[in-house]
């Protein structure tokens, strides 16, 4: 099972690749997580990530087409795989193809911006592990600690309003064309489009996608 999560910042990919991922035994390859491990590392590369994603920019495609290119020959990757957060662009998407790697589900998550700066606002993170949180939606057990090892948790830096809004615009320039091009994929048979309503509860969501990935 190959899927590919799309969808704008904060539309709550994260939140339901987790789900899947661990209901399926697939690992979820998150490229924002990858990136946020090598800018932990302070080398080279970490601090040229660093100053592109402060930007809310994209980081390019060489860099996170490497990435990947290296996760995916994991042996855990062998009965399928999550890719919440790439591609992000049309050159990744035909990088996927040109390697041959085939795709069986596209999931759209979609909600409107306004509500997206409301979400992300309430938005907490362990930094280490990439596990996400809300104040409202989905709190910790205890106030702003990680369920599982106690850490503080944080705000991504890249959470910051004025950053978030270029984030949300280069979604709309970049990540959003690639809609259409997996549309007409699905037109071609060659794999499943499905839509998320990611206004929706985290229930019914997860409920949704078990659905959709059984047809
Ligand atoms: P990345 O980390 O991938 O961020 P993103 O795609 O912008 O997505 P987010 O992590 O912000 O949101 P999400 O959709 O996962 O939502 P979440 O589940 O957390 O990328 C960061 C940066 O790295 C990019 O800006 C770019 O610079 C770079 N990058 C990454 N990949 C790249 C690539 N392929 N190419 C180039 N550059 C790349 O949910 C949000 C909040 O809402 C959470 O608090 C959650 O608890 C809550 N929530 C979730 N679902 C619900 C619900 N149904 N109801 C109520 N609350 C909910």
């Amino acid at each position: 099972m190959r899927i590919i999560l799309l969808g704008a910042p904060g539309t709550g990919k994260g939140t339901q690749g987790k789900l899947i991922s661990e209901k399926y035994n697939i690992p979820q390859i998150c490229t924002g997580d990858m990136l946020r491990e090598n800018i932990y590392l302070k080398n080279e590369i970490g601090n040229i990530i660093k100053n592109t994603i402060k930007k809310g920019k994209l980081v390019s495609d060489t860099i996170v087409c490497d990435l990947i290119k290296i996760r995916i020959k994991k042996k855990d990757c062998k009965n399928g795989f999550l890719l919440d957060g790439f591609p992000r662009s049309i050159e990744q998407a035909y990088y996927l193809s040109k390697n041959k790697i085939i795709i069986d589900y596209v999931l759209d998550f979609i909600m409107p911006n306004k509500a997206i700066l409301e979400r992300i606002s309430g938005r907490r993170t362990h930094l280490q592990s990439g596990r996400i949180y809300h104040i409202k939606f989905n709190p910790p057990k205890i106030h702003n600690k990680d369920d599982l090892t106690g850490d503080t948790l944080i705000v991504r830096e890249d959470d910051k309003k004025e950053i978030l809004e270029k984030r949300l615009r280069e979604y709309e320039k970049i990540t959003h064309p690639l809609k259409k091009y997996y549309l007409n994929q699905a037109s071609q048979r060659k794999l499943q489009f499905f839509t998320i309503n990611a206004m929706d509860s985290l229930l019914n969501i997860k409920n949704k996608i078990e659905n959709f990935l059984k047809k």
